[in-house]
């Protein structure tokens, strides 16, 4: 049954889509949180599930989406890939621990044939199609190269034989997707992996409930 409202004292956790909920599970299964079975079914069209814990409720959003509601305070926890949080840098989002799972890297990446023949260290301005604007420029930056990045939601392989860039910023995790469209990695920004992540005033009224799950998961992490 639905309940009417949320209480105070009830906890929201933000999961993400895929391959990240996927190796996040286990752990916290691991420290006592057991999701609903509509939680694994496929196909499911349900977002908010309950759990095994009285007033604990996991609600499941795109990636990008676990840190914007951790951030507003919709949900007091959550796990993000650390390439979602450099990418927005939330100051509400406190992220405590590094759950070591997910693990994948932020690459530039660019098609074979140019890579045979180019040198990143020679680039001056460079055309980039990404899902992470911001560590873009910042990282070109950084590098004193003039960067134009253009936002796409996914697929970005696909922008190179597109021309609509020569080059790509992506997160690489076993090198397929990038090999299926004929592209290699130039240049690492970043090695990234999941976080457990907590809202900073929610944990300021709410230390000792916040606090208990941080601590369980940490000891899961830490094979405790
Ligand atoms: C990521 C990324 C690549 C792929 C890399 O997408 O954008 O497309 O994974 O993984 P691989 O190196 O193992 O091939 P993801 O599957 O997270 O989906 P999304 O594009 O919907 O974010």
């Amino acid at each position: 049954m639905k309940k009417e409202q949320d209480s105070p004292e009830d906890l929201l956790l933000a999961l993400p889509k895929g391959r990240v909920a996927d190796e996040v599970l286990p752990l916290l299964r691991a420290a006592g949180i057991e999701p609903e079975a509509e939680f694994g079914r496929p196909g499911s069209r349900k977002l908010r599930f309950t759990t095994n814990v009285p007033g604990l409720e996991i609600i499941r959003v795109r990636s990008f989406d676990v840190a914007t509601f951790v951030a507003f305070g919709a949900a007091q926890l959550g796990v993000a890939g650390s390439d979602v949080l450099m990418e927005f840098d939330y100051q509400e989002v406190y992220a405590p621990l590094d759950l070591r799972v997910a693990r994948c890297r932020l690459v530039v990446a660019e098609p074979a044939e140019l890579a045979s023949s180019d040198d990143p260290d020679r680039w001056s301005h460079i055309r980039v199609a990404t899902k992470y604007p911001e560590i873009c420029r910042r990282h070109f930056a950084a590098r004193g190269v003039q960067a134009e990045c253009i936002k796409l939601n996914g697929a970005m392989e696909l922008a190179p034989g597109l021309r609509l860039c020569r080059r790509i910023v992506d997160v690489v995790d076993t090198g397929r997707t990038l090999q299926a469209n004929g592209l290699v990695e130039v240049e690492h920004i970043a090695d990234c992996s999941a976080r457990l992540i907590v809202n900073r005033s929610a944990l300021k009224t709410r230390p000792e409930s916040l606090g208990l799950w941080i601590e369980r998961l940490r000891k899961v992490v830490d094979g405790a």
